[in-house]
C-alpha cells in the first residue's frame, strides 16, 4: 500500500513539471497587427542585437541560414529559398521586420517562411513542440534587433 502511495506522489510530480513546461502557451503575448507591421516590442523591452545573431543563426532556434543568405560570411552554408538578407534593415521598418518574424502568413497566406511566434493554425507540430511557439518573445525581439544593423552600404 505504501508503495502504491509513493508511486502516486511521483506521478503527481511528473504532471506538474509537464503542466509547468507547457505554461509557455498561457504565456504567449497577445500583439497588435498595425498596417503591414506589430509597430510594439513583444517583451515591451527592445532586443539584443548579438544574442539575435546567435539565435538567428542557431539550427534550433531561428535557422535562418536553412533559407537565406546572410553577410555572416564565417558561416558556411546559407540557404536561397527565401531573399538575401543582407541590407534588410534599410529596406524594411522595424514593424515589418517583427510582423515578418513573428507570422509572416498574416500579410500573405502563401509565404513559405516559418511563423516564430504563432501557435494557432499549425499543422503537423512535433508533440514536443505542441503549444510553443518556436522562438521566445525576448528572442524575436533579440533577431528584431539583429536584423536592423542590416544596413545597405
Ligand atoms: C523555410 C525557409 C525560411 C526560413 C527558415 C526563414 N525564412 Fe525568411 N523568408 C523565406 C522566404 C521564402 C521569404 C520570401 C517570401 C515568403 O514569405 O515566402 C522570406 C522572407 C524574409 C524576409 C523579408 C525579406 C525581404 O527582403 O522581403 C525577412 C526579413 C526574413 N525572411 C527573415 C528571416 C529570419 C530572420 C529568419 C530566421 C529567424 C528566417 N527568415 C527564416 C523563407 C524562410
Amino acid at each position: 500500500m505504501r508503495s502504491k502511495a509513493i508511486l502516486g506522489a511521483a506521478l503527481a510530480l511528473t504532471v506538474t513539471a509537464s503542466v509547468h513546461t507547457d505554461a509557455r502557451a498561457a504565456d504567449t503575448i497577445d500583439f497588435f497587427v498595425v498596417g503591414e507591421g506589430i509597430p510594439e516590442y513583444l517583451a515591451g523591452v527592445a532586443g539584443d542585437a548579438a544574442k539575435g545573431k546567435k539565435t538567428a543563426v542557431a539550427r534550433k532556434k531561428g535557422n535562418c541560414l536553412a533559407c537565406h543568405k546572410m553577410p555572416i560570411p564565417e558561416e558556411q552554408f546559407h540557404g536561397e529559398v527565401g531573399p538575401d538578407l543582407a541590407g534588410v534593415g534599410s529596406r524594411m521598418s522595424e514593424a515589418e521586420l517583427r510582423l515578418r518574424i513573428v507570422d509572416p502568413k498574416i500579410t500573405n497566406s502563401e509565404s513559405m517562411m516559418p511563423s516564430f511566434y504563432r501557435i494557432e493554425g499549425l499543422n503537423r507540430v512535433m508533440k514536443k513542440h505542441q503549444g510553443k511557439t518556436m522562438l521566445s518573445a525576448q528572442e524575436v525581439e533579440d533577431v528584431v534587433a539583429y536584423l536592423k544593423t542590416l544596413k545597405e552600404n
